[in-house]
C-alpha cells in the first residue's frame, strides 16, 4: 500500500513525522531542565494547557492548589503552556531572588500596550530602568498630601450613595459604588480638576475603561487570542480600539489644556492656580503636572510617554484600591469585633465630629493600617504577577533557565502557614501590631516586592484610611463571607457581588 502511495504524500508524511521528532527532542531537552519540580501531568506538544485554559474562576482555583503544592513540597512548580514554561513561587527567598534580578515582563503583558503604551506596568525593561529613575519618587507623602481634599470629597460622596442603600438587601458595592469612586478619585489627582465637584468620568468613559479590563482579561485566558497577528483580526480588538479611543481622549483634551494654560502662565503661578488648602496644607498637584514639570529638564519624557504615564497611574490604583475596599468592607462586615475596634479608634480620632480626615489623622490610625495590611495580605487584589528571565539564575533549590516566566504567587505567599504561622488564614489585624512586623517582607506582595514594586503605596494607603474612617464614623457594615467564592478578573474579585449590607451607625 504503501509503495502505491504518490510521491509528494510520501514526502510530506516523512516531513512531518521528522518534525514531530524534532519538537518531541526539544521539548523533552526543556523539560528536562525542569526536572524534579512538581507540575500537572502533561500531555505532549499542549503541555498542560488542557489545565490551565478556563475563566478567571477556574484561574483563581488553579493559582490557589498550585498554592498549596508550592508550601507543601517547598518547591517551585512548573506549568506548560506548549514550549512555553511557567515557573510559580511563593518561597520569600526566591521571590527575593527573582523580583530583584529581573526586570522584563513576560508578553502577556504587551496585551494592555494598545492602551498603556510604555507607560511604567507595560514598558520593556530598558524603558523602565530610565523612567523609573524619574517617577520612583512622585507619590510622596506631600504629594499624597495634597490629595486629601479630593479623597474627603469622593469618600463623602461614596457615604451619601450608600446611605441610600440602608435597610435594603445585600448589595453590588464594588460595580454600583466602588469601582466609580476610585475611578473618579484617581482621575481627578492623576489629570487634575478645575473644581473637585466636576467630574471626568462620564458614563462613556467609565464602560470603556472597564470593557477594556474585560478585553485583556478574556484575551488573556485565551491562548489562541495571544499572538498579534491573530488577535488584530478580531472584533474583540476592533472593540479595544474603540474603547482606548475613548479613554485618550480624555487624556489628550487634559492634556493639551494644560499644555495651554502652562504656557500662558508663568511656572511660579501654577503652583498657586493648583493650591486647593487655604489653610496652608499640601498643595494640590496633579500627577500629570508634575510629569510636564519634568518634562522640561528631560525631552526624553515626551508627550506620548506622559499620556502612558498617566494611563498607567489611573489603571494602576483604580481595580487594586476598589478591591481592597471591598475586601476590607467584607471582612470588618463579618467580624463585628474588628469593626467595633476600627471604629473606637476612629471615636478616638475624631470624637463625634464628621469632619475631614487630615494628614495628623493618618498617622493615628494605626489598627485600621493594620486592618488594611491583614486584607492585603488575604486577599492581595493582584493574587499574582510575573517576570521573564532574561538569564539564569541559581535559587537555592533549583536553577530558573533563561526564557522562562516566572509567575510569582501573591496570593499563596500571603496563606503560608511556613510564614505567617498556624493562623495563617485567619483575618486577625493584630498580628500587625506586634513589635515585630509578622511574617516577612518577601511573604507579603499585595504591593509585589523588589524592582518593579508598587510606586502607589503611600497614595494607596491613604486614600483606603480616608475611605474607611468616613465609611465606619457613618456606617455599619453586614457581609456574609463564608461562602465566598473568587476569580482572577484582572484583580481578585469576588464570583457574586452581592454580599454586603449597610446600616446607619447608632452614635455610642
Ligand atoms: C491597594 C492598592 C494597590 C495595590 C494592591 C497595588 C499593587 C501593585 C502591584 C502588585 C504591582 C506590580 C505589578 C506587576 O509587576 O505586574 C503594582 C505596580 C504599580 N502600581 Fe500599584 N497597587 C496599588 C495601588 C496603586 C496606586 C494607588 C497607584 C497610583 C497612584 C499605583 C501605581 C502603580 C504603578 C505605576 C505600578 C508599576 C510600577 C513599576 O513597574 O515600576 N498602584 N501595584
Amino acid at each position: 500500500m504503501c509503495f502505491n502511495m504518490p510521491l509528494w504524500v510520501y514526502t510530506l508524511c516523512v516531513l512531518l513525522a521528522c518534525t514531530c521528532l524534532l519538537l518531541y527532542l526539544l521539548e523533552r531537552r526543556e523539560r528536562g531542565k525542569f526536572r524534579g519540580l512538581p507540575t500537572y501531568p502533561l500531555l505532549p506538544f499542549i503541555g498542560n494547557i488542557h489545565q490551565v485554559v478556563g475563566d478567571g474562576r477556574h484561574l483563581f482555583q488553579l493559582l490557589d492548589r498550585v498554592g498549596e503544592i508550592c508550601e507543601n513540597s517547598m518547591l517551585p512548580f512548573v506549568v506548560w503552556l506548549g514550549p512555553c514554561s511557567i515557573l510559580v513561587i511563593q518561597d520569600p527567598e526566591d521571590v527575593k531572588m527573582i523580583t530583584n534580578a529581573f526586570i522584563e515582563k513576560p508578553y502577556f503583558y504587551g496585551f494592555g500596550k494598545i492602551w498603556l503604551g510604555d507607560g511604567l506596568v507595560t514598558a520593556p525593561g530598558y524603558v523602565w530602568k530610565h523612567n523609573i529613575k524619574k517617577l520612583a519618587g512622585t507619590f510622596t507623602s506631600s504629594v499624597v498630601d495634597g490629595y486629601l481634599g479630593v479623597f474627603n470629597a469622593q469618600t463623602h460622596r461614596l457615604v451619601e450613595s450608600l446611605k441610600t442603600e440602608v435597610g435594603k438587601e445585600p448589595f453590588d458595592i464594588i460595580h454600583k459604588y466602588l469601582a466609580y469612586t476610585t475611578l473618579e478619585t484617581i482621575c481627578q489627582t492623576a489629570l487634575g480638576v478645575s473644581k473637585i465637584s466636576e467630574s471626568i468620568v462620564t458614563t462613556e468613559y467609565y464602560e470603556a475603561f472597564n470593557r477594556c479590563l474585560e478585553l485583556i482579561m478574556s484575551r488573556a485566558l485565551n491562548v489562541l487570542l495571544h499572538p498579534d497577528a491573530i488577535y488584530r483580526l478580531t472584533a474583540a480588538y476592533r472593540e479595544m480600539a474603540r474603547c482606548v479611543a475613548v479613554l485618550h481622549h480624555v487624556s489628550d483634551t487634559v492634556m493639551k489644556k494644560r499644555q495651554l494654560e502652562r504656557k500662558n502662565t508663568k511656572k511660579t503661578e501654577i503652583g498657586e492656580n493648583n493650591s486647593r488648602d487655604s489653610k496652608g496644607g499640601p498643595k494640590f498637584k496633579a500627577f500629570l503636572d508634575i510629569l510636564m514639570e519634568l518634562s522640561e529638564t528631560d525631552p526624553s519624557l515626551t508627550e506620548r510617554q506622559i499620556k502612558s504615564e498617566v494611563d498607567t497611574i489611573i489603571v494602576g490604583g483604580q481595580e487594586t484600591v476598589a478591591s481592597t475596599m471591598f475586601y476590607t468592607l467584607l471582612m470588618i462586615g463579618c467580624k463585628p469585633r474588628i469593626q467595633e475596634r476600627l471604629y473606637a479608634e476612629m471615636r478616638s480620632i475624631f470624637g463625634g465630629s464628621r469632619r475631614e480626615v487630615g494628614k495628623e489623622d493618618l498617622a493615628r490610625m494605626q489598627y485600621c493600617e493594620a486592618v488594611i495590611n491583614e486584607t492585603l495580605r488575604l486577599y492581595p487584589p493582584v493574587p499574582g504577577i510575573l517576570r521573564y528571565a532574561d538569564r539564569d539564575l541559581p535559587l537555592k533549590s533549583f536553577t530558573v533557565p533563561k526564557g522562562t516566566a516566572c509567575g510569582i504567587n501573591s496570593w499563596g505567599a500571603g496563606r503560608s502557614v511556613r510564614v505567617w504561622g498556624p493562623d495563617a488564614k485567619l483575618y486577625r489585624p493584630e498580628r500587625w501590631l506586634d513589635d515585630q512586623p509578622p511574617g516577612t517582607p518577601a511573604a507579603f506582595l499585595a504591593f509585589s516586592y523588589g524592582r518593579r514594586a508598587c510606586i502607589g503605596k503611600k497614595y494607596a494607603m491613604a486614600i483606603l484610611k480616608t475611605m474607611l474612617a468616613h465609611c465606619v464614623r457613618e456606617l455599619e457594615f453586614v457581609s456574609e463571607a463564608e461562602n465566598l467564592q473568587l476569580k482572577v478578573d484582572i484583580a481578585l474579585r469576588p464570583v457574586s457581588g452581592h454580599l454586603i449590607q449597610v446600616r446607619l451607625r447608632q452614635k455610642t
